[in-house]
């Protein structure tokens, strides 16, 4: 008799649950050995004489382990790298005492774009060695981008953890960018700012945080909105949010000195000898932002920008055409206005033709 034919033999007689005793009387009745038969049932044997014929020992190991299966890994070295051209200013010294500390103290980076606001956090952890998990906040930011969910991984639901579990668990530092422009959302984090640990309903877990763990956001605006409509999509952020930032730091602009010594690293970064250039980059910018805080401009140079511009020059090579397509982002009036500017702060400098208009 082949395994099928005991089976199916076995099924009709006793159902799919068969005992000992069922495959003893099957024996008897079919004149067959007790130990030929077992031998062919083995793969359905569930215990000491209980066989199910239609679960499978595979099928078993198959269930068990899709309940034991893992969350879905994320990378494993979160700790950033060095970078060459960061140099430290503003709220820099005070992250990265905070980071050192290892005490639970969330904090709150608020500044204009483009001033290392997560450039700091990112380097402070660099030269800490300590992980970072950076979260980009949207208004379309939800606890399961925050906390985690169910994920399908190779044909199997399996959890997942966001961000913030990952963060929590591993003693890294969290930081949400932007996040001014989240929705009351991200109120799911109350308890994790307030350094409780959460609970995770959805797999019925309590997560702890681990020793070093600890929050750091940034905005442009301080979560009250942005009524010059400078910063479209940032969102006022509910108060008793807010209040579990127990500090706040202001990042400005660098002075011209550190502003100056950006550039030239990073012109020396990309191989650019021109300290010349640098230095009329940072008055240049210096004099926008003078403008723009007496409310003569509506437009900002950034560090970043300034950057972008020096990369610009890299590839280019002329600083009339480098400029022109860093600018190009602003106004008619204000890529006007910003240009002339910089023809007056560089003696050695000739506003370029307009591409466009030349015959
Ligand atoms: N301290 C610094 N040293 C060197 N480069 C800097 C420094 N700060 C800013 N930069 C330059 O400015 C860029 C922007 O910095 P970063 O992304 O941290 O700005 P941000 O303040 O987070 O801006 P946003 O508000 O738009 O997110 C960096 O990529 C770098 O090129
Ligand atoms: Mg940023």
């Amino acid at each position: 008799m082949t395994e099928e034919q005991i089976t199916d033999k076995l099924v009709s007689l006793y159902g799919s649950e068969v005992t000992t005793a069922d495959i003893k009387a099957f024996c008897s009745m079919n004149d067959i050995h007790y130990n030929t038969v077992t031998r062919k049932l083995q793969k359905y044997k569930v215990s000491k004489g209980k066989w199910n014929l239609e679960v499978t020992q595979e099928a078993v190991e198959q269930i068990e382990k899709t309940f034991n299966a893992p969350s879905a890994q994320p990378a494993l070295d979160c700790v950033p790298t060095p970078d060459k051209t960061f140099v430290p200013f503003g709220s820099f010294k005070d992250v990265k005492k905070i980071i050192q500390s290892k005490q639970f103290y969330p904090a709150f980076i608020t500044g204009l774009s483009g001033n290392g606001k997560t450039f700091s956090v990112q380097q402070a952890c660099a030269q800490l060695g300590r992980e970072l998990i950076r979260v980009n906040i949207t208004i379309e930011t939800d606890e399961d981008d925050l906390i985690g969910g169910f994920r399908l991984v190779n044909g199997e639901t399996v959890w997942h953890n966001g961000p913030v579990i990952e963060a929590l668990e591993r003693g890294a530092i969290l930081l949400l960018d932007e996040i001014d422009l989240a929705s009351n959302k991200i109120l799911c984090l109350q308890s994790v700012l307030e350094g409780n640990g959460i609970f995770l309903k959805k797999i019925g877990r309590f997560v702890r945080p681990s020793k070093g763990f600890n929050v750091f956001a940034t905005a442009n605006t301080k979560g009250k909105g942005s009524d010059d409509g400078r910063f479209i999509g940032t969102n006022v952020l509910n108060e008793a949010f807010l209040e579990r930032f127990p500090v706040t730091f202001e990042q400005s602009y660098p002075s011209i000195a550190t502003e100056n010594k950006i550039l030239e690293v990073v012109a020396s970064e990309l191989g650019v000898k021109d300290p010349y250039f640098c230095k009329r980059l940072v008055d240049w910018g210096d004099i926008i932002r003078k403008t723009f805080y007496d409310g003569g401009v509506d437009e900002v140079i950034s560090t970043r920008r300034l950057v972008h511009i020096l990369r610009a020059y890299s590839i280019f090579k002329e600083k009339g055409k480098a400029l022109q397509v860093c600018i190009n982002r602003f106004d008619d009036e204000t890529k006007q206005s910003f240009m002339e500017l910089y023809d007056k702060v560089d003696a050695t400098f000739n506003i370029p033709v307009d591409e466009s208009e030349q015959g």
